[in-house]
């Protein structure tokens, strides 16, 4: 075993796996897609299921074992000390735990405000369930706008009804890692206008050295917001579902509304390995986070010598990179309606046509999104450099 966790598997062991990164596509197609990492559990994570299985402990979650893991590594890692556990509640998966907060605070026809480009989920959920969507689109710079913000805020609630604001902390798809100062101007502004702050904060862990992760509720101000937490993409975890949300001490009383059916929607199973993430692989998480900052780096250097006219900002954290294509001039025909995370246009569809790399279209993210791509960079670099090498070569033979 190598000690970093993104060299452990091989293309073909790879491509016998049977989830959407792998299947979605054909064979010949390199997946830099969809955010599951190619990585093989942490073994203490893989022990755990391993005991579950053996035993046959495959019944109904329970207890509070994931809140007090998500606790004490918050506390250890942020120095966040006050996640209390009494202000939780287990959520199948972070996006529909995002929509059960939102069903806490506001109701249908109600705004929720995001800051796209963002996750395409943030869209589609928001208004499946009969939310309006209201963009406070992010700068220039990929970071939150605060002016943006507080229009948007006026904007949303000058109907008169409840207002939201889904944060994505850290930001998908541009990496950005909200600093304290940015996250209490968002407080500052929330309070005045009397918006409830939702903070999906799944990919907290994968913070990429030179950042810092200030958790939202820890901010003075965000008394009243939730967050969203889960073990999914710092440990490849997507396809083993739960999650945790978290309520500020003034909003613990929302929090217990929440119907009892959604704790229904956690696995067992699920709650075990997140449980076991967040208690015991702390040390994979930073041999990762090590392999995941080589290939940020790597990647700037492929992106220089095969794609120059490409602009690329390393993330802060995620392991997602967020390519600005718009010199390469691509054709977009983007359908209507809201978008699907697998929904290609404009650079994606044409790298997936002539370099066979499947990436993210940059316009599922919304706003700022069109002639953009997100690739996910948590793979070998054996893979990262074939892919961008295929990209450049088939850039080089269109012209
Ligand atoms: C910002 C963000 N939120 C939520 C999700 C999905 O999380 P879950 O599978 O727990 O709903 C993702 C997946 O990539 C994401 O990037």
């Amino acid at each position: 075993m190598t000690s970093n966790p993104l060299e452990e598997l091989t293309l073909a062991r790879l491509q016998r796996r049977t989830s959407m990164k792998w299947r979605t596509h054909p064979a010949d197609v390199l997946p830099l897609w969809v955010a599951e990492m190619d990585v093989r559990l942490a073994p203490t994570v893989a022990d755990a299921l391993r005991a579950a299985i053996d035993d046959g402990d495959t019944g109904y979650p329970c207890g509070t074992a994931f809140a007090e893991a998500v606790s004490e590594f918050a506390s250890r890692r942020w120095q966040w000390h006050d996640l209390a556990v009494a202000r939780t509640a287990l959520v199948p998966d972070v996006m529909l735990g995002a929509v059960e907060v939102l069903r806490l605070v506001t109701d249908r026809g109600d705004a929720v405000v995001v800051n796209p480009p963002v996750y395409a989920p943030f869209f589609a959920f928001v208004a499946h369930d009969g939310r309006r969507v209201v963009e406070a689109p992010l700068g220039a710079d990929g970071r939150l706008d605060l002016d943006a913000l507080a229009e948007a805020f006026a904007r949303a609630g000058a109907s008169g009804g409840k207002v939201a604001y889904l944060l994505c902390n850290p930001h998908n798809p541009t990496g950005t890692v909200h600093t304290v100062d940015e996250l209490r101007g968002v407080a500052e502004l929330a309070r005045r206008f009397g918006v409830r702050v939702v903070s999906d904060e799944i990919h907290a862990p994968v913070i990429l050295p030179g950042a810092r992760f200030v958790p939202y509720l820890s901010v003075p101000g965000a008394e009243d917001a939730f967050a969203l937490m889960s073990a999914s993409k710092a440990w490849s975890l997507s396809g083993l579902k739960a999650a945790l949300a978290i309520a500020g001490p003034q909003a613990a009383a929302d929090l217990r509304r929440m119907p009892e059916e959604v704790s229904h929607g956690p696995s067992h199973l699920g709650v075990i390995a997140h449980t076991e993430a967040f208690r015991s692989a702390a040390d994979w998480l930073d041999r990762l986070l090590r392999g995941l900052d080589d290939n940020r780096r790597l990647l700037a250097d492929l992106v220089a010598e095969h794609l120059p006219a490409v602009r690329y900002a390393p993330p802060q954290g995620t392991y997602l990179a967020w390519l600005d294509c718009r010199q390469l001039g691509c054709p977009e025909e983007i359908g209507d309606g809201l978008a699907v995370v697998a929904d290609l246009a404009g650079p994606a569809r044409w790298f997936l046509d002539h370099a066979r790399v499947a990436l993210s279209s940059g316009h599922v993210f919304g706003t700022g999104g069109t002639g953009h791509v997100r690739l996910n960079f948590a793979t070998s670099q054996a893979i990262l450099v074939e892919a961008v090498s295929r990209m450049g070569r088939a850039r080089r033979d269109s012209r």
